[in-house]
């Protein structure tokens, strides 16, 4: 009985693995090409970002340890605009679109930028730094686990503890390999070192629609987190929506920084920030369906204010 049982649970692991070849390409023309011509609300094609990347490759960019299918939180009563999006409400705040390269930290990316874009509209601009995602994937060691991923909520709580210095202070260098380099407590550019700090006891985690924009409007930028599937890497324009055949590879975090309506589809989607470089989406950047929780995308945002 015992040894019947555990072939049962091996052969179950060897199908729920064999699902995928952890070898193949993650760009895959047939699915483009089928894709497009069914047309959706978005447009597949080849991102140079991924031109040679295996599954396995995309696999380990997939840090962000999210919860799936977290219940809906509270809807937040608030002034709510139609149409938001924080680089035009808060210009030269939104900060450069970043690379993680081959490294699972897409969680201190988007906790790292997030706080960046605060301490700008917080200052009005009186205090413009590009944070070190480098510092959390280095230094912040207590429930997060450098590029083999971590906790967005997790790296709030440290930039509210200990602070981040900027990029330049400590540049990242871990997309390279994937391996992180020792924490360090003074700058390379010889700078002195500065740490800028998430304010306490406001860090929120938003599990609703209506949440997530009443705090992006009040204070800016806000680090969400999704499901990925295996035809996201092929995203180029429009508002994503899961293809029902596509496989899910792991949780990402990204930066939202706001929403609109489409016209072409007629969807609502929330406009977002991605740390895959410029080669990616629209220059880094890409719409996803608001109000149906997409990929989880409608839960378990997290964002602290900026201790200016
Ligand atoms: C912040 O710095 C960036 C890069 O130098 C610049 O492009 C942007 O305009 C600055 N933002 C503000 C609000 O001054
Ligand atoms: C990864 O890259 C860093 C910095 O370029 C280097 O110091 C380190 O030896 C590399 N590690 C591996 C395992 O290749």
């Amino acid at each position: 009985m015992r040894f019947f049982s555990t072939v049962l649970i091996a052969l179950a692991i060897i199908a729920a693995v064999s699902a995928y070849d952890f070898n193949a390409k993650i760009l895959n023309d047939r699915f483009i090409q089928s894709h497009n011509a069914k047309g959706a609300s978005w447009v597949a094609g080849r991102n140079a970002r991924f031109e040679s990347a295996t599954i396995g490759d995309v696999v380990s960019l997939l840090g962000t340890k999210k919860p799936r299918n977290t219940p809906e939180g509270p809807a937040v009563v608030a002034d709510i605009p139609a149409a938001f999006d924080a680089r035009t409400n808060w210009p030269g705040c939104i900060h450069a679109v970043l690379n993680q390269g081959q490294c699972g930290s897409c969680w201190a990316f988007g906790a790292s930028e997030s706080l960046s874009d605060r301490f700008c509209i917080a200052s009005k601009g009186a205090i413009n730094v590009t944070l070190s995602p480098q510092a959390l994937v280095s230094c912040d060691t207590v429930l997060n686990q450098g590029c083999n991923g971590g906790i967005p909520q997790a790296a709030w709580e440290y930039m509210e503890a200990k602070g981040l210095p900027t990029y330049d202070c400590f540049p990242y260098t871990s997309g390279a390999n994937g391996t992180e380099p020792p924490c360090q407590k003074t700058c390379s550019d010889g700078s002195t070192y500065t740490l800028y700090k998430a304010k306490t006891l406001t860090l929120q985690t938003m599990n609703s629609v209506s949440a997530i924009q009443a705090n992006l409007v009040a204070y800016g930028s806000i680090e969400g987190s999704m499901d990925v599937y295996d035809d996201f890497m092929t995203y180029t324009s429009g508002v994503y929506v899961q293809s029902p055949t596509a496989k899910y590879l792991g949780g990402h975090a990204i930066k939202i920084i706001g929403w609109g309506h489409d016209d072409a589809s007629n969807l609502d989607y929330w406009i977002v920030q991605n740390s895959w470089g410029t080669d990616w989406g629209m220059d880094g950047f890409f719409w996803i369906e608001r109000g149906v929780n997409m990929c989880g995308i409608d839960r378990d945002s997290s964002a602290a204010q900026a201790n200016v």
